[in-house]
């Protein structure tokens, strides 16, 4: 009753924004990614009579209570009733990219943890439905369950049998498709998302506004990538990262992300579109700006994020794929 799984994170060209159910975590919009290569967790669960109270290890700390362990045991709960089993698990997880690049390790740390953890427990779901139980983890773990292009569909039924992942383009459709992470500032988060959501629900005027033009963006994005139109894709989720922001701007308390080191690199990256050199930008809930690119002009871009002072570090991304079951276990 042991198992092993790789899952790989994503980032958001169409974000998701407010939920319609907390316990579902069913999302208020669909959303489109990109499932980032080489930025992973890998998880090991077993279960086993011989532990008394669940275990969780997360990148070599025993974490034993507080949201993160809830989270964890509460998925955990959700994969026992699928498999009709009580034995109590040990899950250790290891992700191999900084918690400070802003790329969302709980998106890859429940897809991970929903393949390895069913995997233990003798069940074999296939991508759907996987996504569908890693989607009561985190929002964005759903759209980890499919490798390349992918959507999340919104869905209609309460029951959330229908808010899921799909494909809309593997990996080898667009290899060349490029996201640079820019970590320029280290500070801890001070908001949860799912906290902040909640908050421009209940107190943002513009979140009318975004739920009416997301249809349009998700519609643009998506024929950008089938006819691999990149100013399309690029601008597009540009402008819905500035409609997220504005949101979240005008959410009361105001949840501005950006500090002025986020400023420096939007503006620096608008100015080398005017000069011909295309990238374009889009920012989740926090400070770090991801440069999206095509590969051909990766070192001229690299070069000039070099000299940005506030730039730290960069991590260079391309489309990944889907979950897998491995090997070799972490414990
Ligand atoms: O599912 P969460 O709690 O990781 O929320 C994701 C929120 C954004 O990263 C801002 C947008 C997105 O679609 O990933």
């Amino acid at each position: 009753m042991k198992a092993t799984a790789i899952a790989n994170t994503n980032i958001a060209l169409v974000k998701y924004w407010g939920k319609e159910d907390k316990k579902l975590i069913l999302p208020q919009n669909s959303s489109i990614s990109l499932t980032l290569d080489g930025l992973n967790t890998v998880t090991t669960v077993e279960f086993s009579k011989k532990y008394k109270r669940d275990i969780f290890i997360l990148n070599n700390r025993k974490i034993k209570e507080g949201d993160e362990f809830e989270k964890v045991v509460r998925h955990l709960d959700l994969i026992r009733k699928m498999a009709q089993i009580k034995e109590k698990a040990k899950i250790v997880s290891k992700n191999n990219f900084p918690t400070a690049a802003g790329l969302a390790s709980s998106a890859s740390g429940f897809a991970a943890l929903s393949l390895a953890g069913t995997r233990a427990a003798g069940i074999d779901l296939d991508l759907k439905e996987l996504s569908i139980l890693a989607r009561q983890g985190s929002g964005s773990a759903t759209r980890s369950c499919q490798g390349g292009f992918v959507k999340w569909l919104k869905g209609e039924k309460g029951d959330g049998s229908d808010s899921y992942a799909i494909q809309i383009a593997p990996p080898e459709h667009w290899p060349e498709f490029r996201i640079i992470a820019t970590i320029v500032s280290t500070r801890a988060k001070k908001i949860s998302s799912r906290v902040a959501m909640a908050l421009t629900l209940k107190t943002c005027p513009m979140y009318k506004s975004w739920l009416e033009t997301i249809e349009e963006d998700l519609e643009k994005i998506k024929k950008g990538i089938l006819e691999k139109d990149f100013s399309l894709v690029g601008k597009t989720a540009e402008f819905n990262c500035l409609k997220l922001h504005a949101v979240m701007m005008t959410t009361k308390p105001a949840l501005i992300y950006w500090r002025p080191e986020t400023l420096r690199i939007i503006q620096a990256v608008l100015a080398w579109r005017e000069e011909g050199l295309k990238s374009y930008f889009t920012i989740d809930a926090g400070p770090q700006v991801k440069v999206i690119c095509l590969e051909k002009d990766l070192p001229e871009i690299k070069r000039r994020l070099k000299k940005i002072k506030e730039v730290k570090k960069i991590i260079i991304s391309k489309p990944g794929n889907e979950p897998k079951v491995i090997e070799s276990h972490l414990f």
